[in-house]
């Protein structure tokens, strides 16, 4: 990976803030209004950053907006940049690599996925206890930037279980049903074919999105601690029973986003407090 293009980017940054976030945020389809909540806030558009991959999606402001949140320094992406809109790998996560640099030792992943898992329904979420990333190229391919990582980082225990326990708390607390599950990250755009979800399904996964476990992968070689929400925003092919459109992702994301928002600063304040 290019070490260098990641370090070059940090100081563009830093001649626009000297920020340190304590947590990173990255705000999926349609989950984007959390950033109004963030209280004393600067925001710097992808696109005012030198060489900073712009994400081209509906729905994805592309911009950071840094600031606070009940007390906690926090760092949120509006929008982030996917594999399918044409970008490398190494692109795609360069935003989270940026974050961790910046200071962040947290990270709270959140996506839209289709539901694969039968007891789930649209507009549920899930907290993500594993991934499945075998079908996208691995964002570590490449020579290694040992300042980042080691060459071959475990994997084992990417989404952190203490933090797991305290989403499912927030949950209660809030009174908001969560599910847990595995995720499963496909290249896209294309939605997948029925036959795709089946072999998904048997495979473990519960849950299927675009985003997210290649960010993963690359906050736990820096060694972050992680963990993800799922917003089931429909379910997946074949288990609907109608057409997937991105219109019904993101009403389904847009009709869940205040419980969204009572549960990510539940969360927020938690970590705080720890
Ligand atoms: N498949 C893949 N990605 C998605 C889906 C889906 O059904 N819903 C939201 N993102």
């Amino acid at each position: 990976m290019n070490y260098q293009k990641i370090t070059d980017i940090l100081a563009k940054i830093r001649e626009k803030t000297d920020f340190i976030p304590e947590i990173a945020l990255v705000l999926g389809s349609g989950l984007g209004q959390f950033a109004e909540l963030i209280g004393h806030k600067q925001i710097i558009p992808y696109k005012d950053i030198e060489g900073f991959p712009v994400s081209t999606v509906l729905g994805h402001e592309g911009r950071f907006v840094f600031g606070e949140v009940r007390g906690v320094k926090v760092a949120a992406m509006q929008g982030r940049v996917h594999y399918y809109e044409g970008y490398d790998m190494e692109d795609v996560v360069l935003p989270v690599r940026i974050l961790r640099l910046m200071g962040a030792k947290t990270l709270i992943l959140t996506n839209a996925a289709g539901g694969i898992n039968p007891s789930f329904k649209a507009g549920d979420f899930m907290v993500i206890t594993d991934h499945i990333a075998s079908f996208v190229p691995s964002v570590l391919r490449g020579p290694n930037a040992d300042e980042l990582g080691v060459r071959f980082p475990d994997m084992s225990s990417i989404y952190d279980r203490e933090l797991i326990a305290r989403i499912k708390e927030s949950a209660k607390e809030e009174d908001i049903d969560i599910k847990e599950g595995v995720y499963i990250q496909t290249a896209g755009p294309n939605y997948e074919s029925c036959a795709e979800i089946k072999m998904y399904k048997i495979l473990g996964a519960d849950a299927v999105g675009m985003s997210t476990a290649c960010e993963a992968i690359a906050a736990n070689h820096m060694g972050m601690k992680i963990c993800g929400i799922s917003c089931i925003s429909n379910l997946a092919a074949g288990i609907a029973k109608h057409p997937l459109t991105h219109a019904e992702v993101q009403e389904t994301a847009d009709r869940v986003s205040k419980d969204f928002e009572r549960l990510i600063l539940n969360i927020i304040e938690k970590e705080r407090l720890i």
